[in-house]
């Protein structure tokens, strides 16, 4: 631990205090908690800006009962920095390069912030050569990813897949990943994302036919992505509790992302090489936050806004 480290009592962390009003998003200080049994409180380096932030500090989650915080609500679920302190019973030196991720939108603080503390079993290695920028976009989009290419299951022969929104985060993971189960992966996304989406191995269309043995709807298309799969088909989404009725003998599933560090890790490993992509758009310090949630929401953006405390 550093001297800055022993001095440290507050720490800066971006929250919503007001959502849904233009400046929702403001920078307080908060206690800096120590680390109990099992925990490892990380020095934030970058964390990414997910739709699901977007979500939180326009206040849908408020309207909806499902936060209840007296003073203000922690934004942010993806990071990557280095372990600052370790609770007893965690076997990681200070100074280690972790990512990871926080679930849940009902917390006081999140990951947009100088510390974050978490359970270490979350916590991945990020790889030599991987820089923390990159690595902290990862986390989120690779774990919903990988979680509903558990859900899509192994591919029947020659089992075609169509991948919603293949070029966004999720989308562009699954479309990645859905092969190691053997699927033949067809992404839908706009004209301009041609070339990404063939990039990442796969066929490309912008105008689905129906008949897909199975959806992965990353673009949250709902009703119209489930009528994209054929009669006894496969359908996961991306909005647990909101999944569209099933009909004609169709499966129909949610991601609800987990933290899973070792899979992360795997998943950390596969962006080193370049063989998993790490989009960033931008790259803003943390009194910033503000305006990376006024633009990471415009459509269009490809990559991550990412906020460097
Ligand atoms: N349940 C979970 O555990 C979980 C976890 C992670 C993410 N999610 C959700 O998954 C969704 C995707 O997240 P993300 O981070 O991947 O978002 P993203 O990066 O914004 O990607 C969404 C992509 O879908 C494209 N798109 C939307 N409508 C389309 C259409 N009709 N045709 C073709 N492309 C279309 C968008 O293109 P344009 O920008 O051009 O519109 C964008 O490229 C979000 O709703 C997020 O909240 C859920």
């Amino acid at each position: 631990m550093s001297a800055t480290e022993l001095r440290t009592t507050t720490y800066r962390a971006a929250v919503v205090r007001t959502p849904g009003a233009p400046d929702a998003v403001e920078v307080v200080e908060v206690p800096l908690p120590e680390p109990g049994p099992g925990e490892a409180r990380v020095r934030v380096a970058a964390a990414s800006v997910n739709p699901v932030d977007l979500t939180t500090a326009s206040g849908w989650f408020h309207e909806r009962g499902l936060i209840d915080q007296p003073e203000h609500t922690g934004i942010g679920w993806d990071f990557a920095g280095t372990v600052a302190a370790t609770g007893p019973d965690v076997d990681l030196a200070v100074g280690t390069r972790v990512a990871g991720l926080v679930t849940g939108f009902d917390r006081a603080v999140g990951t947009h912030a100088e510390y974050v503390l978490v359970p270490a079993v979350d916590l991945a290695l990020v790889p030599d050569g991987l820089g923390l920028v990159e690595a902290s976009t990862v986390p989120l989009n690779g774990l919903a990813a990988a979680q509903i290419v558990d859900l899509l299951g192994d591919a029947p022969a020659g089992g075609r897949l169509l991948v919603t929104g293949a070029a966004g985060a999720v989308g562009g993971y699954v479309t990645s990943l859905a092969r190691d189960r053997g699927w033949h992966v067809t992404g839908l996304a706009r004209t301009s994302d041609e070339e990404y989406v063939r990039g990442l191995g796969a066929e490309f269309t912008t105008a689905a036919e129906p008949g897909w043995d199975a959806v992965a709807d990353c673009a949250g298309l709902q009703d119209e992505g489930l009528g994209l799969v054929r009669d006894g088909g496969r359908y996961v989404g991306v909005r647990p509790g909101g999944e569209p009725a099933a009909e004609r003998g169709i499966s129909v599933a949610a991601v609800s992302v987990q933290a899973e560090g070792a899979r992360l890790a795997e998943l950390l490993a596969r962006t080193a090489t370049g063989e998993l992509p790490a989009r960033v758009h931008a790259v803003v310090p943390l009194d910033r936050a503000a305006d990376a949630y006024r633009s990471a929401g415009e459509s269009g953006v490809r990559g991550r806004w990412v906020l460097t405390p």
